[in-house]
């Protein structure tokens, strides 16, 4: 194997489908998953690839200084595509701290590992896939540029913020070559169902109600899962260096109409009664703070790198009932546990 890459996170949501790309498309690269798997962690995820030749894990925690230093000292990559991290709004609202220590301070570890033992810069890259939230909020019209002010808007989007400026000031101070991705919201196979979409396909197949938040009418860019992984492959194989990506679905939606699309998408695979799952929809007390509106402009990454997603919304939002339909002992062994708990302290008093 000619190069070793390392992927954070690749239990996770997006990092497993980023993972199973690189150890499919790329045989004579050793890919490393490190991942410390958090609640949102699943080896589940990668059953299918998890015995090919060219596939390792490493159970580490990226605050955990010595213990990155010391794989990277060991395995010595030449690449790190950055995804693990504290994820979900909500969570950083309860704990922010804990998205402080993995975000930022993870981060900066990480970064420093780098420097550690990469003698020269030659053929060596840093990837952080960070997010749109970072720009805060939109108004009616607009949209997020690559050059957008940062304005992070939750203690989540504030800790992607911070760790988004340290990879560009290890950057611009040190010359360690990096690329960074901002996406909008993702969707699909495998995202733990505390987000929007897989949260409410776990509620309407057991008929829970659906937690709409204030009005309903916040609006987000949703892209399926499997085209923000091809974008990372495009962006660390032909980005360049110092670059920022914008990665969009050129998709948005208001929550409400999205969930009117689901609802019915759902009664027609369950052979329920048109209009069914609509009666689920519970409006609850809003997010605080809730950032308004979201929408990428991904010009960028489709004239320069000629990429652009390869499902249209209805087609993707249909795999992704079908997945956790068909997977409901994945869906019942991450609802188990804390999970409730979770659930339960979240929606005291709605
Ligand atoms: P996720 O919550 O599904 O997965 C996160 C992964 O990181 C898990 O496998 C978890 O075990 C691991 N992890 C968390 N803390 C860790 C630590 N301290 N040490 C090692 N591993 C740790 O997240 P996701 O939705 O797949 O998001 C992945 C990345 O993409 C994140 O950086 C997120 O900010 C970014 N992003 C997500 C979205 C989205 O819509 N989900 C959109 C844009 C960007
Ligand atoms: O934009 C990219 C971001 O998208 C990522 O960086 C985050 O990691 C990811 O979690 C996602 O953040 P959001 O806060 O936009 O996603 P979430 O699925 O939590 O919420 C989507 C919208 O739906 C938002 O307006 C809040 C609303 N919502 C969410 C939940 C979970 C509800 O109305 N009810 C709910 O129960």
């Amino acid at each position: 194997m000619n190069k070793t890459v390392v992927i954070t996170g690749a239990a996770g949501f997006i990092g497993s489908h980023v993972l199973r790309l690189f150890v499919n498309n790329y045989p004579e690269y050793k890919i490393i998953n490190l991942d410390v798997l958090t609640y949102a962690g699943n080896l589940e995820n990668l059953r299918d690839i998890e015995s090919k030749p060219n596939y390792q894990f490493e159970r580490i925690d990226i605050t955990d200084e010595e213990a990155v230093l010391s794989l990277f000292r060991k395995e010595k990559p030449s690449g790190v595509i950055h995804l693990a991290a504290e994820s979900h709004v909500d969570r950083s609202i309860e704990d922010p701290n804990a998205f402080i220590r993995t975000n930022v301070m993870g981060t900066a570890n990480l970064l420093n590992a780098c420097r550690d033992i990469w003698d020269s810069w030659e053929g060596k890259r840093f990837f952080h896939v960070s997010t749109d939230e970072v720009y805060g909020s939109l108004g009616e019209t607009g949209f997020f540029l690559e050059d957008t002010p940062y304005d992070p808007q939750s203690p989540y989007s504030a800790s992607k913020a911070a760790s988004d400026h340290l990879v560009r000031a290890y950057g611009n101070t040190y010359g360690m070559p990096f690329v960074l991705t901002n996406c909008s919201n993702n969707y699909g196979p495998n995202q733990f169902p505390e987000k929007l979409i897989p949260l409410f396909i776990h509620n309407i197949k057991n008929n829970k109600p659906l937690p709409v938040y204030g009005d309903g009418k916040y609006t987000r860019d949703w892209l399926y899962v499997v085209d923000h992984a091809r974008a990372i492959d495009m962006v660390f194989h032909k980005g360049e260096n110092g670059r920022t990506y914008n990665i969009g679905g050129f998709n948005e939606w208001q929550n409400i109409d999205l969930i009117k699309v689901l609802c019915a998408q759902m009664d027609e695979k369950l052979g329920r009664e048109e209009g069914s799952s609509l009666e689920l929809i519970t409006y609850v007390k809003d997010r605080p703070g809730h950032d308004k509106r979201y929408a990428i402009d991904a010009n960028r990454i489709k004239s320069e790198l000629g990429w652009e997603p390869s499902v249209t919304f209805e087609q993707g939002l249909s795999k992704t009932i079908d997945w956790y339909l068909s997977n409901e002992e994945w869906l019942d062994n991450v609802t188990s546990g804390s999970y409730q708990d979770y659930y339960k302290e979240m929606y005291q008093g709605h």
